[in-house]
């Protein structure tokens, strides 16, 4: 017996993925439809009083050591440097660290760091703007890329930058990017596109594959392999030119990580989900809100744990994509 998240396979959970909102002031098209999708009612998302909680027996009770804060678009949550300040009380302290869009993160960037939070994560794909204006359908590229220089300035470091590649919309971008995060001391991370987008647009045949992203890098930098990675880690890293500046490379779909995955998952309106593609939840908001105790919240934890599957199984026959899209199970 142990009071820490484990399955079946060995794999201890000690990275806490916490959705704040299914909202987003972008609409990807990776991701979410033009309209937006059906939001979840305010009554169904958790207050800042129960993440506390939760995040509180994950932490003091369970071992997670780091909490992502994610969306939808977390900067969109009202009273993210409050939250983040009162995580920062818990004993021990957790590491924390916010996956965002970048927008309005400029102007919040210095409350965010003062309340608390270590790093940022910004997604960016493109560095033209009629591309991001095409991808994302929000002529907002400026935007981002002050967030960018926002987040660096308020010593949310290191910046990383996660960039999906898209078939014919931005594929010949990549050499770019890395030349402008080498430019700005940000570290690049290319993500291999996986079948979460609420369209389900999605095809093997069409996706950006982490080796076409190597060759096409490779052509222009001397990429070697980069020692001592952090297990669990999902980017591959490599040391571009000599380093000491790296890019990472996520192959999600081509070489999962899933036998190191140290991952669980909070949903905004409060499920856990043991993984990315999860096809089943575990109701944390009922229990809680029914009055359960923080020992059965951590019990089920645990149950909810133990259930997880080896793997997404994206390339079985079978593969169902989960119900959720992304922007509602958390990046
Ligand atoms: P750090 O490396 O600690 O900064 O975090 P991270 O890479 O886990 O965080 P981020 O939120 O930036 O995630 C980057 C991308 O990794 C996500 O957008 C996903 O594409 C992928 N990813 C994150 N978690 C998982 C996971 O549990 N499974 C899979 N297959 N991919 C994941
Ligand atoms: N596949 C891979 N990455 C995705 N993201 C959003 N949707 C997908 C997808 N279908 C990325 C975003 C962001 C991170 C949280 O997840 O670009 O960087
Ligand atoms: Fe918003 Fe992220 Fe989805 Fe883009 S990928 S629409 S930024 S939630």
């Amino acid at each position: 017996d142990t009071p820490f998240l484990v399955d079946r396979y060995g794999r201890r959970a000690r990275d806490l993925r916490v959705s704040l909102t299914d909202k987003c002031n972008l609409r990807c098209t990776y991701c979410m439809p033009a309209e937006g999708l059906d939001w979840l009612p305010g009554s169904e998302l958790l207050t800042d009083d129960e993440l506390v909680r939760l995040i509180g027996v994950a932490v003091c009770d369970l071992g997670i050591e780091e909490i992502r804060f994610t969306g939808g678009e977390p900067l969109l949550r009202r009273g993210l440097e409050a939250l983040i300040a009162r995580v920062a009380e818990l004993e021990p302290r957790p590491e924390m660290s916010l996956t965002t869009n970048g927008i309005g993160l400029h102007r919040r960037a210095e409350a965010l760091a003062a309340a608390g939070l270590d790093r940022v994560n910004v997604s960016l794909d493109t560095l033209d703007r009629e591309t991001f204006r095409t991808l994302t359908r929000r002529d907002r590229l400026a935007d981002v890329l002050a967030g960018l220089r926002g987040a660096a300035a308020a010593g949310l470091q290191p910046v990383k930058i996660n960039a999906v590649l898209m078939r014919g919309v931005n594929d010949h971008e990549a050499v770019d990017l890395l030349r402008f995060s080498l430019d700005h001391g940000y570290a690049l991370r290319f993500i291999e596109q996986m079948p979460l987008d609420a369209g389900h647009t999605w095809s093997r045949q069409r996706m950006v594959t982490a080796d076409e992203i190597f060759d096409q890098l490779s052509q222009h930098f001397a990429l070697t392999p980069h020692p001592g990675q952090r297990a669990g880690a999902p980017a591959e890293l490599f040391e571009v030119d000599g380093g000491p500046a790296t890019v990472g490379i996520i192959a999600s779909v081509t070489r999962p990580f899933c036998g190191d995955c140290d991952r669980t998952r909070l949903t905004a309106d409060g499920q856990i989900r043991n993984c990315l593609f999860s096809g089943t939840e575990s109701d944390l908001r009922g229990r809680m809100r029914a009055g359960a105790d923080d020992d059965e919240l951590a019990r089920i934890w645990r149950g909810a744990t133990w259930a997880k599957r080896p793997g997404h199984d994206i390339d079985d026959p079978g593969f169902l994509q989960p119900v959720r899209p992304m922007s509602a199970i958390g990046g």
